[in-house]
């Protein structure tokens, strides 16, 4: 076969795919859902309608919303055997382990695979995004030895969320927030987590397997583990003199400042506004965060200091503040963000079906051709090994 393309590492720059979810231009800061911008969504929609758009691909009407908004509050509940299953989870265990496995169960209880089904896809799709908060929420009572609640039907679905996650009614205003942060993490064009879902979803596999492949990429630090990150980062600074001096340090050592970069966006994340400016209001009606100061002024150092590439604060820099006002642990930061990007996660798998072909892309080979095997009795210690790879240096291609 022959090779289409240099290599770029990361991929960077390479279209995988062709989709009409979202866009977004990274030099003006520009990001749509479907063609809204994100200001507009944020300011007037609401997450399940905004899920909604994603996946279907146009705004539902009134009786759209209010059939979809029905049939997830319908199906918010656990089998009592996947909350069986997590009792048995370690209390120790990361949320997003958890997360994943939950995710992955629910392939168990609802074996059916049917991909050319039309009903089958949206009971699917009303299943992931009604049952993983709850299970989010579950995992945070469960570990703390308490029995998870119910689901509360008289409540939407955030305020539903923070109810089964704190066990008391959300103010509104902290409800509104909470929702309007989904709304800014539903969807992302092609990132890591997507991607992951769309590879897994190109073997035809059933859905719930596709979300879990999504889980775990989304958890790692560089992805959406950044946010728990950046509050870790914020409490080692621990005050706004500390703050020039642990970027300097961070330069010098060619560490990663938590919350900082992207792969797109060379100028703020336009998340990243409003989520700053959510954690405003927040502070307003609640106080303000002792750590606020300091992420201002990180962002002003990082600025001064690295602005030039073209690092400003991405999504996951002001998310976590929200949250922590919101009273969620910082551990559970990427799981909310989880919660939200099911959205977007869905609509690409949905698009993926569409037109599917396996990802099979090729690779460059580095390695030796035509070696011998060499019996274990013969085999040569570290330093021969190293002798011998220089002299069967050209059997490599
Ligand atoms: C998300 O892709 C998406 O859309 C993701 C996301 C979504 O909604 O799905 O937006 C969510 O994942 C946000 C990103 C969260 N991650 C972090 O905050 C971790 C810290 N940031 C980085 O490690 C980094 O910026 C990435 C992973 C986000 C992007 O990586 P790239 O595109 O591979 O860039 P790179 O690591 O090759 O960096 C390019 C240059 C390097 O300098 P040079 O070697 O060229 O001199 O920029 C520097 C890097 O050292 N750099 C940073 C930095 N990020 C990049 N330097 C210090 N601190 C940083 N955070």
């Amino acid at each position: 076969m022959t090779v289409a393309c240099e290599y770029r590492p990361g991929l960077e720059g390479v279209p995988a795919t062709q989709s009409s979810i979202s866009f977004v231009d990274g030099t003006h800061g520009i990001l749509e859902y479907r063609g809204i911008g994100i200001e507009e969504l944020a300011k007037k929609s609401n997450f399940l309608e905004t899920a909604y758009l994603l996946i279907w691909g146009e705004l539902p009407t009134k009786d759209e919303l209010y059939e979809f908004e029905h049939e997830i509050r319908y199906h918010r509940r656990l089998k009592y055997r996947i909350r069986d299953m997590m009792k048995c989870f370690p209390e120790s265990g990361h949320p997003m382990d958890a997360l994943q496995a939950c995710a992955a169960a629910l392939g168990l209880f609802y074996s059916r695979r049917a991909l050319d089904d039309p009903a089958y896809i949206r009971a699917a799709v009303v299943r992931l995004l009604a049952k993983i908060p709850t299970m989010v929420a579950a995992f945070q009572l469960m570990r703390k030895g308490n029995d998870p609640i119910q689901p509360r039907d008289d409540l939407d679905y955030s305020a539903n969320f923070l109810y089964m996650l704190t066990e008391r009614e959300p103010d509104p205003l902290a409800a509104k927030i909470f929702d309007t942060g989904l709304i800014l993490h539903a969807e992302h064009t092609i990132n890591a987590s997507t991607f992951s879902a769309m590879v897994t979803a190109s073997t035809l596999t059933d859905p719930y397997a596709v979300i879990a492949s999504a889980v775990g990429t989304l958890a790692g630090p560089l992805h959406g583990g950044a946010s728990e990150e950046v509050i870790l980062m914020l409490e080692e600074i621990g005050s706004v003199e500390n703050v020039r001096p642990f970027v300097e340090s961070a330069l010098e050592n060619r560490s990663k400042i938590m919350g900082f970069g992207h792969r797109v966006y060379k100028v703020k994340d336009p998340r990243a506004i409003i989520l700053q400016q959510l954690a405003e209001q927040l502070f307003e009606k609640f106080g303000r965060d002792d750590y606020y100061d300091i992420a201002v002024e990180l962002e002003k150092v990082v600025q001064e200091k690295l602005g030039h590439k073209g690092i400003y604060p991405n999504v996951d820099f002001y998310s976590g503040l929200v949250y922590r006002k919101l009273g969620i642990p910082s551990d559970l930061f990427t799981p909310v963000f989880a919660i939200s990007r099911v959205a977007g996660w869905l609509a690409h798998w949905k698009e993926q079906l569409n037109e599917n072909r396996i990802f099979r892309p090729t690779q460059i080979y580095t390695g030796f051709r035509g070696a011998t095997y060499v019996p274990i009795e013969q085999r040569r210690s570290v330093g021969d090994k190293e002798l011998l790879a220089t002299l069967v240096g050209d059997l490599k291609p």
